[in-house]
């Protein structure tokens, strides 16, 4: 499943810029280097290795989905899973945007064509992902979401600051959307 989107018109000046044209649809491997340099390039993300963005690509490519720019690039990503022990639940691992085309609803309707092309091979009730508490954005993405399609979002932190090797990690809070219905 592919879906065509126009961006709205934003008006710079007298003269109109032209929208830009995007779709979003399943990754392909060859998508895995592009979504690496997303991630990398967002400034919030932690970056995984090239490695885990091409093999995710392979393996998950039925619960994660690309943002394409009209010359077939990538500009957006969500990669996610079902949660072995919980198949109803999808857990949103990753989902950014390349700073040129934020704004345009592109995050929500990765989440929207991703959620609802899962839920159409089989039951899906939950989404989850962590979002650290200074992420604004993400949490309005999220919030909007679940205002979409009137689910609530309950928040529990699943891994405090200190489980993290590293200091100055922030601490990643589980937000749960549910129940959803499709
Ligand atoms: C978060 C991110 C994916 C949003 O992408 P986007 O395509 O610009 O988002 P959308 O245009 O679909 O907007 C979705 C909602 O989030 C809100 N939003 C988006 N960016 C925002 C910002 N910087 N500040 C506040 N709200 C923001 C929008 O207003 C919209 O809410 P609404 O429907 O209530 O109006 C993008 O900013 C990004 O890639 N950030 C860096 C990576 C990151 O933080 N990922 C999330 C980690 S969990």
């Amino acid at each position: 499943m592919t879906t065509a989107h126009t961006a709205p018109e934003h008006v710079r000046g007298a003269a109109p810029a032209p929208a830009p044209r995007w779709t979003v649809g399943r990754p392909r491997v060859g998508d895995g280097a592009q979504l690496w340099r997303l991630a990398r390039e967002s400034g919030t993300l932690d970056v995984n290795s090239s490695y885990s963005y091409l093999l995710w690509c392979r393996d998950f490519a039925d619960t994660s989905a690309v943002a394409r720019a009209e010359d077939g690039r990538p500009v957006g990503f969500v990669t996610g899973y079902l949660r072995p022990d919980a198949p109803g639940t999808l857990l949103v691992w990753q989902i950014a945007v390349d700073a040129a085309y934020r704004g345009l609803g592109i995050a929500g309707a990765l989440l929207d064509h991703l959620s609802e092309r899962v839920a159409g091979t089989q039951p899906l009730d939950a989404v989850e992902t962590t979002i650290t508490p200074d992420n604004e954005a993400s949490e309005r993405l999220f919030g909007a979401y679940a205002r979409r399609h009137g689910a609530r979002v309950s928040r529990t932190v699943l891994f405090p600051s200190a489980a993290f090797p590293a200091p100055g990690h922030e601490a990643e809070v589980l937000h749960r959307i549910a129940p959803l219905a499709f």
